[in-house]
């Protein structure tokens, strides 16, 4: 039997945080044996928002052996960069032509983006989206990992599927795959250091917010002494009056791989005094053997010129049969 093709990717802005590790790629390397995987670093979803030419090659680097890092495995997964297919920005063009505007101005997502750019919102941030449905249709996935914030985006792409195979597919013979989102409950959504309400995110101003997965042991631990608590004694779980508390029991129970009620008994009774060195221990421990790793393959550049060369190889091929059979439906004069 056939296994089932997972695609995934993540924005090379910056450093990845505890946020996209828990609620993402974290998960990619549980289930990647069971699939045969596609994991992209979406730079050119990156310049949708203003951004630094100068910093944007090193990032992507950067995010490519942080997903091996991570332990990505190629022996079941590709890894490669989103612009060195141009088949992604092609497939985006013919999506964009049956992708109604009004779905896309309903992205809560834009609206937070577009909010804090003001006048200077790009086309390109309306459109990032279809750009995302494009990634994942052209590799036919049928389980998309991501965190909860992407769930909007997966049911639009779901819903361009939809709408083109009822537009230009034949009834029995649909051109692109519906995929399926595969969201975990736990991690699906870190929230922030400094505040319990709001997500950990990349474009928080304040580095107090969120730990890297790059970050020193000092600086970890001076973000957990500095994170923000509450005056109540005992740590519980599920409190909605408690946000900060509940966020900071689920990564402590996600970063020491103990289970829910474990964390629950051991912290019941304690202050926050007590919880915290914990914490950043655990913290500390989960991401000490990934930097060292990371280390090992940013030392070594002619192999992770090779994985994305490889990787890149094997995408361009699946990426090309889809888009030619896309344009086949559309009724393009083939290349003659
Ligand atoms: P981005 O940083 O927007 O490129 O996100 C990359 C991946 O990390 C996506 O699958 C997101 O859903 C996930 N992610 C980002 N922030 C968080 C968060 N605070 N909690 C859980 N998952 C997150
Ligand atoms: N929009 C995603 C995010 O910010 C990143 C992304 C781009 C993605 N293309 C994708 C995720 C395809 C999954 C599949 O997290």
């Amino acid at each position: 039997m056939t296994k089932q093709r997972v695609l995934s990717g993540v924005q090379p802005t910056g450093n990845l945080h505890l946020g996209n590790y828990l609620g993402a790629i974290r998960n990619w390397v549980e289930i990647q044996q069971e699939y045969d995987n596609f994991f992209c670093v979406v730079d050119l979803h990156a310049i949708t928002v203003p951004h630094d030419p100068k910093a944007l090659a090193d990032n992507t680097l950067t995010m490519a052996a942080l997903y091996l890092a991570c332990g990505i495995d190629l022996e079941c997964s590709n890894i490669f960069v989103q612009s060195h297919i141009k088949a992604h920005s092609e497939l985006t063009w013919l999506l964009n032509c049956i992708t109604p505007l009004n779905w896309l101005e309903r992205m809560i997502q834009f609206k937070e983006k577009a909010l804090k750019q003001g006048e200077n919102v790009s086309v390109g941030l309306l459109d990032y989206p279809v750009l995302m449905a494009a990634d994942i249709l052209l590799y036919n996935a049928d389980k998309v990992p991501v965190g909860e914030d992407q769930k909007q985006h997966l049911e639009l792409t779901r819903d361009i599927a939809i709408r083109f195979n009822d537009k230009f597919g034949k009834k029995k013979e649909p051109v692109l795959k519906v995929p399926d989102p595969l969201i975990r409950q736990q991690g699906a959504r870190v929230m922030s250091l400094t505040d319990g309400t709001k997500k950990m995110s990349k474009s928080d101003p304040s580095e107090l917010s969120r730990i890297n997965l790059l970050d020193p042991p000092d600086a970890i631990k001076k973000k957990i002494k500095k994170c923000k608590t509450d005056p109540v004694k005992g740590l519980a779980f599920d409190d909605p009056e408690r946000p900060e508390c509940n966020n900071l029991l689920t990564l402590y129970q996600l970063l020491s791989g103990k289970t829910k009620e474990e964390v629950a008994t051991e912290c019941q009774d304690m202050g926050w005094g007590q919880f915290k060195p914990l914490l950043t221990d655990a913290a500390i421990a989960a991401l000490e053997p990934i930097q060292n790793k990371y280390q090992a393959i940013m030392d070594n550049q002619d192999y992770l010129d090779s994985v994305l060369r490889d990787g890149a190889a094997k995408a361009d091929e699946v990426a090309n049969a889809t888009l030619a059979r896309v344009k086949n439906a559309l009724g393009f004069l083939p290349h003659p």
